[in-house]
């Protein structure tokens, strides 16, 4: 018999990501369903809502219920909502890094870093922008009993600088070519220290958490010594069978699970406009095996 008794819930893969239907976000949710929701969140890592006609205030209301919503550094939010950051790419664009175009998890630059995300699809190309999730669970457990050991005690740095530093991947500063507005400031070079395995405050399961987007190096090491190690670890967490792939459709809402996924937005749509809207829940400090 299904766990649940308001919402319907179909996995996508066997990792991680699952649809729900029964449930219209654009009214009030009821603690019952929500409650439903989230541990369906906390199952299955990302999950899908289909054909939900969503206005800004709407989505941030739904979003709110998992936590208090941040607001992105860098990025120009959307106008009248600082809490909603714009993920746009216009069809004139021809751009070799499109923002969140490689795999990475959400701001780990980040002291307190998102909680997770929620992201509503406006306008979708008719073939190609798809996004992928990968389970970090999954990537943990397939490790070896001696990795995991050495992995277990180690903390790595975090840094926002090679996405948003004066040279950064996905910075524009304004160039009007570009539909999104990305801006380096001082906050780009700033480096923080995280735990290499997390554990999840709600299940109790260790997460790897390195990603090739924000992790610099492991602490106490230099770029050169920890990269041989952190190559092998992103190429492991993208494995195909700890991911999943969602093809969008207009009117969809994804909400991930921050601290046990990476995801990466595809760009295979050119001469395509894409925009959909994300929502970015605030977290807790990173706890690690040790701790
Ligand atoms: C993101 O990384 O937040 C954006 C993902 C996407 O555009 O699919």
């Amino acid at each position: 018999m299904s766990q649940y008794r308001f919402i319907d819930v179909q996995p996508i893969a066997g990792a991680l990501g699952a649809e729900i239907s029964g449930v219209d976000l654009s009214q009030p949710v009821p603690d019952e369903t929500f409650a439903e929701i989230r541990s369906a969140l906390h199952n299955h890592q990302v999950i899908f809502f289909r054909d939900q006609q969503l206005t800004p205030d709407q989505h941030k209301a739904f979003s709110a219920r998992f936590g208090d919503l941040l607001e992105v550094p860098f990025v120009r939010a959307l106008e009248g909502h600082a809490e909603i950051l714009p993920v746009m790419k216009g069809k004139a664009e021809q751009t070799k890094r499109n923002f969140g175009g490689a795999w990475h998890t959400d701001m780990s630059y980040a002291e307190i870093p998102p909680l997770g995300s929620a992201l509503y699809a406006r306008v979708i190309p008719p073939y190609g922008g798809d996004t992928m999730w990968a389970s970090m669970y999954h990537a943990y457990d397939a490790l070896s009993d001696g990795l995991k050991l050495v992995l277990d005690k180690l903390r790595a740095v975090h840094s926002p600088v090679r996405s948003y530093g004066a040279r950064g991947a996905v910075v524009n500063n304004g160039d009007p070519a570009h539909k999104m507005d990305v801006r380096t400031d001082d906050r780009a070079n700033s480096e923080v220290l995280h735990p290499v395995v997390r554990v999840h405050p709600a299940t109790g399961r260790k997460a790897l958490y390195v990603n090739s987007t924000y992790t610099m190096r492991f602490e106490g090491m230099t770029e050169e010594e920890s990269a041989p190690l952190l190559q092998y670890l992103y190429a492991h967490a993208a494995r195909p069978e700890f991911t999943c792939r969602f093809r969008w459709t207009r009117g969809a809402l994804a909400v991930w699970d921050n601290r046990c996924t990476q995801h990466l937005a595809m760009n295979d749509y050119d001469g395509f406009d894409r925009e959909l809207h994300r929502t970015t829940i605030a977290g807790d400090r990173p706890v690690g095996v040790a701790a």
